[in-house]
C-alpha cells in the first residue's frame, strides 16, 4: 500500500476552507473572544501531563471543522496507520519510516521486508544499557586505565542535532560525564574541542546513519590521528565506538564490530535520536533517563494514533499551520520555549521541519501548485522578548508563535519562575489583545494583536515530557506532509551541494578550476590568491 497522491486544492474541503477564509480574514480575535468567553474552554487539549490552548488563534470553531474535513478527504487515519505500521511510505526511497517502533512497547511484530524489527531494536536497546552502565560506573576503563570522563559524540545533522538538544535538555538529570558535539568540517571547531580533552581518559562515538558523510569522516580521522600521536592502535577499541547502518564502512575506518550500534535504513537521520544515535544521551543521563525519554515519545504516538483529530494535539497543531500558510500565506512559525534547557530544541526541529516538508514536488511527481514545508524559528524567552519579538508585535508579517513552558522550575526558585512565566502569560495576552488607538496614543505606541499562538503548557521538564514534545512536533510535521501530499521523508535537496564541493575540491587541491558559473569561478580564483 502507497500513501494516496490527493491534491489538497482539488478537495472539497479546500474550496470551502477558501469561501470560509473569505469571510474570516478581517476577523479579530479580540471581537471572537468577547462573543464567547467560554473559548478557552472549548479550544485547549488536556493530555497527561500537557495542556494545548489554541483558543488564541484566527478561527472558529466552523474552521476547525473544515479543517478536520480536509484530513478526512486526504485520508489521514489510514495514512497514520501506514506510518506506525511499517507501510514504505518514505516511497522515493523506497523505506518505511518508523522511528515510532524505536518506542514502541507493543509486542506484535512490526514488519519490514517480512522481518520483525522489534527484536533487533530490544538487542541494540540492551546493548546501549551495558555499555553506558560499563563507561558511567567507570567499570570501562580508557588505555591508561583511568575511568572515561568526557565523551565526544561527532556527527552532523541528525546525528548530532537530536543528541545534542537532547544533553541540552536534560542537563538537570546528568551524571558526571561532560559530554561534547562535534559537527562543522570547520577545523577550528574541532581544535578548540582537542584543547579542551584528554586522549586517556575521552571516549568518541562517530555517529553516522551512511558512514559517508564528509564532514564526520573527516572529525573522526582528525580526531583519531590526535589519539594516535599518545596511544597506539591497540588502544582505539578502548576508545572509539560507531553508531551506523553501514557496518562494512564503519569496519573499514577500523572499528570492532563489538563497538557498532547498529541503526537501520527505515529510521530517518532527523529522527534518530530514539535509536542508538542517542546513545550520547544514554551516556550523559544513564539508560534508565533515556528509556524514559523513549516512554514519553511512545505515550505521545498512542496519542496521536487514537486520538479523535478534534482532541489530537499534533493534529489540531497541523491543522492550525496549515491555515496560516496556505490561507492566510503565512512564511514562517516561530517557536519560543520559555526554558533555557531547551536553548537547542528550535535548531533541532529546524531540520525535523524544513528538511521534511520543504518540498517542491507533490507525490504524484508534479510541481505543486501552493505552499509547503513552513519555515521554522525562534530561541528561548525571555531572551527572545530582547531581541526580535518587535517584529511578531509590530511588524506586516503574520508569525504564528507556540509558547511551550513549564509549571515547575527544576530547582524550585519560585521568584524567578514566576516572573518567567508571567513573561510567558504576557506576551500571548499581548499579542492577542494589542494595545488599541485612543486618543492622545502616539500611532507608534498601538498594537493591533490579533497575532496567534498556541500555548503548551507542561507540569515539568522531565525525560519523559521532553520526548513527548519532540514526538508531538515529528506527528505535526507528519500530517502537514499528508495534506500536502509531499514525501516527507527523503531529503534530495542537500545531495546537489555535496556533489558541487566535491568537485570545487579538486579545484581547490589541485589548482585548476573547472567551468562554473562566472560568479564561483571568480571566487575560486580569488580564494586561490
Ligand atoms: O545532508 C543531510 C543528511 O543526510 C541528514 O539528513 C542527516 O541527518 C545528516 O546528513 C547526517 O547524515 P549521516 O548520519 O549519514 O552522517
Amino acid at each position: 500500500m502507497s500513501l494516496p497522491t490527493i491534491n489538497p486544492t482539488q478537495t472539497a474541503a479546500w474550496q470551502k476552507l477558501q469561501a470560509h477564509f473569505e469571510l474570516m480574514k478581517e476577523q479579530q480575535m479580540q471581537v471572537l473572544f468577547a462573543a464567547d468567553p467560554t473559548r478557552a474552554e472549548k479550544m485547549h487539549i488536556e493530555w497527561q501531563d500537557f495542556l494545548l490552548d489554541y483558543s488564541k488563534n484566527i478561527a472558529t470553531e466552523e474552521t476547525f471543522a473544515l479543517l478536520q474535513e480536509l484530513a478526512n478527504e486526504v485520508d489521514l487515519k489510514s495514512a497514520i496507520e501506514q506510518y506506525f505500521g511499517g507501510g514504505l511510505i518514505n516511497q522515493t526511497e523506497n523505506r518505511a519510516v518508523l522511528h515510532t517502533a524505536l518506542r514502541s512497547k507493543q509486542t506484535e511484530p512490526i514488519l519490514v521486508d517480512g522481518q520483525d524489527v522489534l527484536p533487533e531494536i530490544a538487542a541494540v536497546k540492551a546493548k546501549m544499557k551495558a555499555f553506558s552502565d560499563r563507561i558511567i560506573s567507570g567499570a570501562h576503563t580508557g588505555y591508561t586505565g583511568k575511568a572515561i570522563t568526557d565523551v565526544v559524540n561527532i556527527g552532523i545533522g541528525g546525528s548530532d542535532l537530536g543528541p545534542a538538544m537532547m544533553v541540552e535538555a536534560l542537563k538537570f538529570y546528568k551524571n558526571q560525564l561532560s559530554v561534547h558535539f562535534i559537527s562543522n568540517i570547520d577545523g577550528d571547531h574541532v581544535q578548540e574541542l582537542l584543547k579542551r580533552i584528554d586522549p586517556e581518559t575521552t571516549l568518541f562515538v562517530i555517529v553516522s546513519k551512511t558512514f559517508t558523510t564528509q564532514e564526520t569522516l573527516t572529525n573522526a580521522q582528525t580526531i583519531r590521528t590526535w589519539f594516535l600521536q599518545s596511544a597506539s592502535e591497540q588502544d582505539v577499541a578502548k576508545h572509539f565506538v560507531a553508531v551506523s547502518t553501514n557496518l562494512q564502512k564503519v569496519q573499514e575506518f577500523g572499528i570492532a564490530p563489538e563497538n557498532i550500534f547498529p541503526m537501520w535504513d527505515w529510521v530517518g537521520g532527523r529522527f534518530s535520536l530514539w535509536s542508538a544515535v542517542g546513545l550520547s544521551v544514554s551516556l550523559a543521563v544513564g539508560y534508565d533517563n533515556f528509556e524514559q525519554l523513549l516512554d514519553g515519545a511512545h505515550d505521545m504516538d498512542v496519542h496521536f494514533r487514537t486520538a479523535p483529530f478534534e482532541q489530537n494535539m499534533p493534529v489540531v497543531m497541523a491543522l492550525l499551520s496549515i491555515w496560516y500558510n496556505n490561507f492566510y500565506g503565512a512564511q514562517t512559525e516561530a517557536i519560543i520555549p520559555y526554558n533555557q534547557y531547551l536553548q537547542k530544541l528550535v535548531p533541532y526541529l529546524q531540520q525535523g521541519i524544513m528538511e521534511s516538508n520543504g518540498k517542491r514536488v507533490g507525490r504524484d511527481g508534479k510541481p505543486v501548485s501552493y505552499q509547503t514545508g513552513t519555515i521554522i524559528w525562534g530561541e528561548p524567552g525571555t531572551n527572545s522578548q530582547h531581541a526580535f519579538f518587535q517584529l511578531i508585535h509590530q511588524g506586516t508579517k503574520l508569525i504564528p508563535t507556540d509558547f511551550i513552558g513549564f509549571k515547575q522550575a527544576l530547582y524550585g526558585n519560585k521568584d524567578h519562575q514566576d516572573k518567567l512565566m508571567s513573561n510567558f502569560f504576557a506576551q500571548t495576552e499581548a499579542l492577542l489583545m494589542g494595545r488599541p488607538e485612543t486618543s492622545g496614543l502616539s500611532p507608534f505606541k498601538v498594537f493591533t494583536g490579533n497575532k496567534p499562538t498556541n500555548t503548551l503548557l507542561i507540569d515539568k521538564l522531565t525525560p519523559a515530557s521532553v520526548g513527548a514534545l519532540v514526538a508531538l512536533y515529528e506527528h505535526k510535521l507528519f500530517v502537514q506532509g499528508i495534506i500536502w501530499n509531499i514525501y516527507s521523508y527523503d531529503q534530495w535537496g542537500v545531495e546537489l551541494g555535496k556533489v558541487l564541493a566535491n568537485s570545487i575540491l579538486t579545484d581547490i587541491e589541485t589548482g585548476q578550476i573547472a567551468a562554473h558559473d562566472a560568479s564561483t569561478t571568480f571566487l575560486l580564483n580569488k580564494y586561490l590568491g
